[in-house]
């Protein structure tokens, strides 16, 4: 069979079976579609600041624009209604809702989100909120943003706010997006907002995240109804060891600590891992913003665990790194961004996943950027972006046979977008956009998804 053949008979696979109470979405994050960054009382986020130094993006772009999802967002619902969506998770942008990150409440910000909670629910799909997918109002990182505690319980007032306002429209609530992410790359590597290039802070920062979480999480429930399902979003890699002698399987066991462990380990266990609290001691310096109690904090029960599955991650002993681990070369396809395609990979993460919980399970983000062929006839061909979905839609069906209790599946992303650092480079839509004329072209994709959606619930 050739290549082309074999993709076909993957698309045109079975579907597996969705237990109840499944709902197919798709996601999106608001500075990455949202535009209208000064509108309606907004206030400025690390975001809006980070996109604005020279250098900090690919071609010096911005999300001033972005998919002007802030003004089309009743057609973007259409859209979504149109390929079947079942579940939508957006992001609430702290900066519409609190222009300066605490203090008086913009009225304007909230009703935005109110008016899209509703449209999504007239149309028959769920929404799915995530209260912080990265952009912090910059004010409070004037006064030392994430390694600031102080931002944590700052945190926790948002949560509370907009759960008592959108508590009776809003089922789902993720706190957190990655705070890996968060931590790691805007605070050690400096590729993302707010640009920090400083170990001890970005232990910090992680500190303060998963204890901000705990914060929300109990916040939010002071305000939503007992029906409501609260949760955060762990970006999740299966790490393999390069080659598999005692160097490599150590060097994988640290780089396990730094991306899964140190956020899995508190949520679901109540401690930090103690190989990595050494390391970083020893390496970084003392870690003292952890305070007793905090750690029963970050406990607090949720509801779903949010999986993000994109990669593997192979990895290497390195001398350099200051974890000593270094990236090894992917084995097979990579996407546009260099990432490895291993949908095996989802269900073995997921496997991993059940050795910390039984908790139900969303897999928050799933999705793939690839150089897109152009418009053509009102249509794009993208049969990697379809190989890579229906394959991954396969692997979740094999980890809910092997007993994971998976509850939603959100593609990333629905529409082409602002992907951080790299601009609008890199293509992550099942839907086109061209940013000059905010033309909606779905994808081949797109069509794939919304047949297979129609498919599972048929059968
Ligand atoms: C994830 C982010 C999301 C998007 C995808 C490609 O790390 O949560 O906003 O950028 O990667």
């Amino acid at each position: 069979m050739s290549a082309t053949d074999a993709r076909d008979a993957l698309a045109l696979a079975p579907p597996f079976t969705p237990p109840p109470g499944f709902r197919f979405g798709v996601a999106t994050a608001a500075y990455q579609i949202e535009g209208s960054t000064l509108a309606d009382g907004r206030g400025e986020s690390i975001w809006d600041r980070f996109a604005h130094t020279p250098g900090a993006i690919a071609n010096g772009d911005t999300g001033d624009v972005a998919c002007d999802h802030y003004r089309r967002w009743r057609a973007d619902l259409d859209l979504m209604a149109s390929l079947n969506v079942e579940s939508y998770r957006f992001s609430i942008a702290w900066p519409r809702i609190l222009p300066t990150g605490n203090g008086t409440v913009n009225r304007r910000g909230l009703d935005f989100y109110k008016r899209l909670a509703e449209g999504l629910r007239e149309r028959g799909i769920e929404p799915t909120a995530t209260l912080y997918h990265w952009d912090l109002p910059q004010a409070l990182q004037n006064a030392g943003g994430w390694s600031n505690r102080d931002t944590a319980l700052r945190f926790a007032d948002y949560a509370r706010v907009v759960g008592a306002e959108l508590g009776d429209v809003v089922g789902g609530w993720i706190t957190h997006n990655e705070p890996w992410v968060t931590a790691f790359l805007g605070h050690a590597y400096g590729t993302k907002a707010p640009g920090i290039r400083d170990w001890s802070t970005a232990l910090r920062v992680s500190h303060h995240l998963l204890y901000s979480h705990g914060l929300a999480t109990a916040a939010l429930r002071s305000v939503l109804p007992d029906t409501a399902e609260v949760g955060l979003a762990l970006n999740l890699f299966p790490v393999v060891p390069a080659v598999d002698d005692d160097a490599h399987r150590a060097a994988a066991t640290i780089r396990d600590g730094y991306v899964n462990r140190w956020f899995l380990d508190p949520v679901f266990r109540g401690a930090y891992p103690e190989d990595m609290v050494e390391r970083y001691e020893r390496e970084v310096g003392p870690l003292d913003a952890i305070q007793d109690g905090d750690l029963q904090t970050i406990q607090a029960p949720i509801d779903f665990l949010g999986v993000n599955y994109y990669n593997p991650m192979r990895v290497a002993p390195s001398a350099v790194s200051p974890l000593h681990v270094a990236d090894a070369e992917s084995v097979g396809p990579t996407t546009g961004m260099g990432w490895e395609i291993e949908p095996a990979g989802l269900r073995r993460i997921l496997g991993r996943v059940r050795e910390y919980t039984r908790l139900p399970i969303m897999i928050t983000e799933n999705g793939s950027a690839f150089e897109d062929g152009p418009v053509v006839a009102g249509a794009v061909d993208d049969p990697d972006r379809r190989a890579y979905l229906a394959g991954h839609l396969e692997a979740l069906g094999q980890a809910i046979a092997d007993g994971s209790d998976i509850r939603r599946y959100y593609v990333w992303s629905l529409l082409d977008n602002f992907e951080w650092e790299e601009g609008y480079d890199q293509r992550f839509g099942i839907v086109h956009v061209d940013f000059d004329t905010q033309a909606r072209t779905p994808k081949a994709s797109a069509l794939f998804y919304r047949d297979y959606i129609d498919r599972a619930r048929k059968d």
